[in-house]
């Protein structure tokens, strides 16, 4: 939905380190693609304990297949409890963090200072998806791009643990219709004023 974008002009502004969460779930999911090893509650266990900052360079997390089994990974409660750890020590590292991802501000940081719930249109969605998969030397149909977002979308609301839920603190923005430029100063100007309240 454009959260990745918008995750990183907020840390660029504030000069906050930066942490997308999916990936430690793609992560996860890679080392099971390429190890080829048999999908196992343990073995998924055992990848999630051992992910490293460096593990989430690869620039192959971003294939399809690599977010497709990392959905279905995700919904388990163990894995999940792995992740936490990293994602707590990622942040608490230095002086703030930027993170994004689906249970940031209900499970991971339920007192984050300021929250976003991104949304767009899943049309919108989709084809942001298949430009960035073409780019990657990926062709995909649309159909087949939106049927699979449609799909991963109800797996993550529906899950028992930590489904994908908009916080009631949560600021609201929808991207779908808008250029970076406007989507740059719209998110600066939101955060500023937030932070600004704080008073921190
Ligand atoms: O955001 P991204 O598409 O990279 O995430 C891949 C998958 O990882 C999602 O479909 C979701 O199931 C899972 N995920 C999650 N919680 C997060 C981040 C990602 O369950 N905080």
């Amino acid at each position: 939905s454009g959260k990745g974008t918008i995750g990183k002009i907020i840390s660029k502004y504030l000069k906050f380190q930066y942490l997308d969460t999916g990936l430690l779930y793609r992560a996860v999911a890679y080392k099971f693609l390429t190890s080829k090893s048999i999908i196992s509650s343990d073995k998924a266990i055992f990848f999630a304990k051992n992910i490293e900052l460096e593990d989430l360079d690869n620039p192959e997390l971003r294939f399809e297949r690599c977010g497709n089994l990392a959905s279905k990974l995700a919904e388990s409660d163990k894995v999940r409890q792995e992740l936490i750890l990293f994602q707590r020590n990622f942040a608490h590292k230095k002086v703030g963090a930027v993170l994004d991802g689906r249970d940031i501000g209900s499970v991971i940081f339920p007192d984050a200072k300021i929250k976003f719930f991104v949304t767009a249109d899943l049309a919108v969605r989709a084809q942001r998806r298949k430009e960035q998969y073409k780019k990657m030397g990926q062709e995909y149909s649309l159909t087949d791009i939106t049927n699979k977002l449609e799909q991963r979308d109800k797996r993550d609301k529906n899950r028992k643990v930590s489904p994908l839920i908009c916080m009631p603190d949560a600021i609201v923005y929808d991207n779908s219709e808008v250029s970076f430029e406007k989507l740059n100063k719209e998110i600066i100007e939101i955060v500023e004023k937030k932070y600004k309240s704080l008073k921190l």
